[in-house]
């Protein structure tokens, strides 16, 4: 089928079952072009949570697709990739979280949305990149335990000099390989640009960073800073809705072939097709762990 007439399918049987797609900032081109929302994870769970749709086509990784149904258990919700999962997420075993609970007992866990519905299910609260310096300072307690990024945790750790952030070591494999190395270099290029930093980035990259934000906060500093250019610290798939929303400014990436995370890539408009004509794939949890994990999914939203 030609590209024109998947579209048109698409756009047909989503009004027909009742369906929304979401699609993450990282996503194809394409896919964010037929979304009805894209965003950041942020962006995207509040949207599931208060959407009256049907059916929800997540386009993204699995956490994501699981942290629509964990908040709209009523609804259907499919990911059009199966084997769309985040490497971060997978590093950190639920039995894992287990033991770090019983090495700080007492002590609360801010879980980054990055996880598997076990894992959140064993949390007090969720975070975002976007929030996170914000749900951490809800809390009086001196020490705060953050799971599964160390990079996050260490970059919430600069907001909060008398907290002790404790935390896993687990990383976005993508974002942890951009090196200073690469962030001079792109600077030296290009002089004129402001360089933003995802906060999943080591500290060191951090440090060079004119601004830090979540992927929808980049979106929103580019539109809204009065600078031409732009050195751009995260997953590759950002720089597409950059340009496309900002036609007269420059984006620049410094390390494109690294920081390409695949999972993200894989959704092809046939998928979306797909999703709609045979409810592949649907996500299903377990009541109890869904409940669970709604908590702190909940207590996040809340606070947002
Ligand atoms: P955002 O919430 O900033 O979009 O980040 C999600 C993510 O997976 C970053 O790698
Ligand atoms: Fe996970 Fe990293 Fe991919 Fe984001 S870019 S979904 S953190 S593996």
């Amino acid at each position: 089928m030609e590209k024109e007439r998947i579209i048109e399918r698409i756009m047909e049987l989503k009004e027909k079952r009742k369906a929304i797609i979401l699609a993450h900032n990282y996503q194809p081109p394409e896919i964010q072009d037929i979304a009805d929302l894209r965003g950041d994870s942020l962006e995207l769970s509040l949207k599931a949570s208060q959407t009256d749709a049907e059916v929800i086509v997540f386009c993204g990784v699995f956490f994501m697709a699981e942290t629509a149904k964990i908040v709209s258990p009523q609804k259907k919700v499919l990911i059009p990739v199966a084997g769309a999962c985040c490497d971060m997420a997978n590093m950190l075993p639920p039995e894992e979280v287990v033991k770090l609970r019983e090495k700080y007992p007492g002590v609360p866990v801010v879980t980054y949305v990055n996880s598997t519905a076990e894992v959140k299910a064993l949390s007090d609260v969720c975070c975002t990149s976007a929030n996170a310096v914000k749900i951490v300072g809800t809390f009086s307690d001196k020490r705060i335990l953050m799971l599964p990024d160390m990079n996050l945790a260490r970059y919430v750790q600069r907001f909060y000099p008398d907290k002790e952030i404790l935390y896993f070591e687990g990383f976005c494999p993508f974002h942890h390989m951009l090196t200073p190395e690469e962030v001079l270099s792109a600077k030296k290029a290009h002089p004129k640009a402001v360089f933003i930093a995802h906060p999943e980035c080591q500290p060191e990259v951090i440090d060079l960073a004119d601004y830090v934000a979540s992927t929808s906060g980049m979106l929103r500093l580019a539109k809204e800073l009065p600078y031409e250019e732009f050195i751009i610290g995260t997953e590759i798939g950002l720089l597409y809705p950059l340009s496309k929303e900002n036609p007269q400014k420059k984006f620049y990436h410094p390390a494109p072939e690294k920081m390409l995370c695949p999972s993200m890539k894989k959704t092809r408009l046939e998928d979306v097709l797909n999703a709609l004509e045979r409810d592949e794939f649907e996500v299903i949890l377990d009541e109890e762990i869904r409940k669970k994990a709604y908590q702190a999914v909940k207590r996040m939203l809340e606070i947002v």
